[in-house]
């Protein structure tokens, strides 16, 4: 059997986070400067059915049957036997096999780390025991893997990290895929802090709970602007998509999920010429993203680096739409 090696990239949210759980659209874009990478190869001295895994990255060198169930690697392979019908045998018709994880996209950082490993595990797994997956199974797959850590996922990074192509979605819609006209240069800047997307998602919860007619009318902001943002993106309409970046991120503020940290980001990219800049996934931590002219790109990385980003990465979606 051959060693198999798939790959899965990292991923922002240009727009529409939070909104977009409560069936509002969103639009986010893959990172392909940074990815998560699953490597499959027989181990031929070991037993049929051992599954050996190796994630050098958070120190983790075992058999699979020393993790508990609801580990997200564990949980990763689980869905994907269970997808390829496996599941009715035992192991021990497997084949033995090293499974090999590692990435370099920032962990909670709003990057889509988790579902990118998901990803590129069913892929590799599926395409070593000879039954490659769709795309949509792939996403859906991952999708499941989410709804275990995360409570109650939209499915936006589990798409947009799939596809590897901008996405326009909307829970419970076909996806669509966004073919734009011109380039757009980002610069993604982490805060340092880190907050699971779990807290702030429930965050929000609450809110809409006590304040339902106040948190609605956001939503409802947030997917407006949401749908002015496809155009302006598909158009290259620059200027008009930095107003409603701020825009979006004032909502966001309205939904108590950025920091001073973010904003002091936010200000800092602004003031170093960026057209727009806004948080960019759960928020109160994470990374902010900034809109940038391509010549300014190295002013704005210095201009953040001075206001205390933890790590930059810039990144250019080309026309057409994949980066
Ligand atoms: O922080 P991330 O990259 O997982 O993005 C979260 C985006 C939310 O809209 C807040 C949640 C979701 O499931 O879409």
């Amino acid at each position: 059997m051959a060693i198999i090696f798939r790959k899965a990239p990292g991923k922002i949210i240009l727009f529409g986070e939070h909104a977009v759980v409560y069936g509002q659209p969103a639009i986010a874009i893959p990172v392909t400067q940074v990815h998560a990478t699953a490597r499959v190869f027989p181990k031929l001295t070991a037993l049929k059915g051992t599954v050996h895994l190796q994630a050098p990255d958070i120190n983790l060198d075992t058999d699979l049957s020393h993790l508990p169930a609801n580990h997200p690697l564990a949980a990763a392979i689980r869905v994907t036997l269970e997808a390829l019908k496996l599941e009715t045998l035992t192991l021990d018709h497997l084949p033995a096999f090293t499974l090999q994880i590692s990435s370099t996209i920032p962990i909670s950082a709003g990057m889509g780390s988790g579902a990118a490993i998901s990803v590129a595990i069913i892929r590799a797994l599926s395409d070593f025991l000879g039954k490659p997956l769709s795309p949509e199974k792939v996403s859906d797959l991952a999708y499941e893997v989410e709804k275990i850590f995360h409570g109650n996922p939209s499915g936006v990074d589990n798409n947009v990290i799939t596809y590897q192509k901008p996405v326009y979605f909307s829970r419970g819609q076909s996806i669509q895929f966004l073919s734009i006209k011109r380039a757009t240069h980002w610069v993604i800047a982490d805060s340092g802090e880190k907050t699971p997307t779990r807290e702030t998602v429930s965050a929000v919860r609450d809110q809409l709970e006590a304040q339902p007619n106040r948190v609605e009318m956001v939503f409802q902001k947030i997917g407006a602007l949401t749908v002015k943002a496809k155009n302006a993106l598909i158009n290259g309409d620059l200027e008009d998509l930095g107003d409603l970046l701020n825009e979006n991120q004032k909502l966001l503020e309205a939904l108590d999920v950025s920091s001073p940290n973010l904003e002091n980001l936010i200000k800092a990219a602004k003031n170093a010429g960026a057209i727009g800049a806004k948080l960019s996934g759960g928020g109160r931590g994470g990374n902010i993203i900034a809109l940038v002219p391509p010549d300014k790109v190295g002013p704005i990385k210095n201009a953040l680096t001075h206001a205390g980003a933890s790590h930059l990465i810039d990144t250019t979606l080309p026309p057409g739409g994949t980066t």
